[in-house]
């Protein structure tokens, strides 16, 4: 009987899968985000009602996930020369090859003010890793972007337990 921990849905909770249903605590897919000290990312990802990880802080950053996980980052047009906007805490937590494996979906914050590198870093995170754009929004996002945000989320959350059981 594995352990359970902050990531697990209350015991014994049933989950339905289109006309599948099977039991047993369906795992909540942690959210690892970069905020600044501004904080509009954090502001967001707390609002969340999951579990939410700030890779600002060491102790996340160089940590290793425990299954499949969302990022979620800001963009920050750094103006030197090549214009990166990845934040380097992200490229950190992405060097590590068994985080990059288990990462299902990218989110992104930005600001439609920087034109075209608006959500630059979370679209370039996507496409190179092959991974989907799961949900973007402004700065720290309207009442409406949060919950929608939790809809596609806990969809995400139901997909890869039906995939874990074998049935997707
Ligand atoms: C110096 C600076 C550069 C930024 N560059 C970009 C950018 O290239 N693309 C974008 O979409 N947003 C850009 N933004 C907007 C931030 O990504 C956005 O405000 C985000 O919500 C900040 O999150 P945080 O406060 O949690 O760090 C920039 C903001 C600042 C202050």
């Amino acid at each position: 009987m594995p352990e359970r921990d902050a990531l697990d849905a209350p015991d014994g909770r049933a989950t339905d899968v289109g006309t599948t249903r099977f039991n047993g605590p369906m795992r909540i897919t942690p959210v690892y985000y970069y905020s600044s000290a501004s904080g509009l990312v954090r502001t967001f990802a707390e609002r969340l009602g999951r579990p939410v990880y700030n890779l600002a802080e060491r102790e996340h950053r160089r940590s290793e996930v425990d299954g499949p996980w969302v990022l979620l980052t800001p963009s920050y047009k750094t103006g030197n020369d090549r214009n990166d906007t990845i934040p380097e805490a992200v490229r950190r937590f992405l060097r590590s090859a068994h985080n990059r494996r288990e990462l299902v979906a990218v989110m992104g914050s930005g600001n439609r003010n920087f034109g075209r590198h608006y959500q630059m870093a979370a679209r370039e995170i996507a496409r190179r890793s092959g991974r989907p754009m799961l949900f973007e929004f402004e700065l720290a996002g309207t009442p409406w972007d949060v919950e929608e945000c939790q809809h596609l989320l806990a969809e995400l959350d139901e997909a890869l337990a039906a995939r874990h059981a074998g049935v997707a």
